[in-house]
């Protein structure tokens, strides 16, 4: 489905965007992964094989950002989809907030993807250094479409990577860019993130144990389980690939239905 595409993944190295960089190998797509922890990203790209590959990408920074796109395009040839996947999430209760926590937030969760996009857009478009238009995936979440208390910053920057697609997308197609851009809103994945997440739900007594914390999310969850990495690569590759070539400016919720 992606034979000839060539794939930059952000937040690469563990968790979701490791399983969307190999979803995204699988299907054929030479892939990219860019994040802070470059040991273990090299690690994993050498565990995805198919030509998979490593950088060093810091989204929080512009200059970090031209490098990494640079050395995809020589690496691989193209750059043709951008999955801004890379995020933190810092817990709080409002009561206790901290205002370095939600500028670090802010920082990689919002800053980060808007860059990304910015010199996709440069370098996909016509006349960029790869040219042939492109496909972008951000990863939003289910905490932009509901209310978890403890999250709110978070929330909050999820909220904006959920605006921030449908503007980007809107610019794209008025400037004849020839790119897509769309996010997911993935649920609860047992992944560092969201282990620790459970973790601080019952540290700030919110839940008894990390068990009851899961299975509180669980019930919620009309199709009662967590999301399981696989899904949400599963969905980003959709809307990476041709199969969604009509698709821009769209949120696709992958949390089991709990943001219905
Ligand atoms: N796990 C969940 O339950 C869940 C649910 C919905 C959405 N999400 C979102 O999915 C994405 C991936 O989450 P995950 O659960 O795999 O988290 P994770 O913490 O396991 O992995 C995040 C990756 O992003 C990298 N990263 C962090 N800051 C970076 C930076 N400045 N530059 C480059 N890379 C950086 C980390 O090194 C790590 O490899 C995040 O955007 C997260 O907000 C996660």
């Amino acid at each position: 489905m992606l034979t000839g595409k060539t794939a930059l993944v952000t937040g690469g190295a563990r968790g979701i965007g490791a399983a969307i960089g190999r979803a995204l190998a699988a299907q054929g797509a030479k892939v990219m992964l860019g994040d802070v922890l470059e040991d273990l990203a090299a690690e994993t790209a050498r565990e995805i094989g198919a030509g998979a590959a490593s950088t060093r990408l810091d989204v929080t920074d512009d200059a970090s950002w031209e490098a990494a796109v640079n050395a995809a395009i020589e690496t691989h040839g193209g750059f043709d989809i951008l999955v801004n996947n890379a995020g933190v999430e810092i817990t709080s209760l409002v009561l206790r907030v901290e205002a370095e926590d939600i500028r670090r937030m802010c920082d990689v969760n919002v800053v980060g993807p808007l860059l990304g996009m910015k010199h996709a857009f440069r370098a996909m478009g016509p006349g960029g250094a790869a040219g042939q238009g492109g496909a972008i995936v951000n990863i939003a979440s289910v905490a932009a479409t509901i209310a978890f208390p403890s999250i709110a910053g978070y929330s909050a920057t999820k909220s904006a990577v959920d605006r921030m697609t449908r503007v980007a997308a809107m610019e794209a197609g008025k400037l004849g860019l020839n790119v897509r851009v769309n996010c997911l809103y993935p649920g609860l994945a047992a992944t560092e993130m969201g282990l620790k997440l459970a973790d601080d739900i019952v540290r700030l007594g919110l839940a008894e144990s990390v068990e009851a914390a899961i299975g509180d999310v669980v019930a919620q969850t009309p199709l009662g389980r967590l999301a399981d990495i696989a899904d949400i690569a599963d969905a980003a590759v959709f809307l990476a690939s041709d199969q969604a070539r009509f698709v821009t400016g769209a949120g696709l919720p992958v949390d089991g239905g709990m943001g219905m």
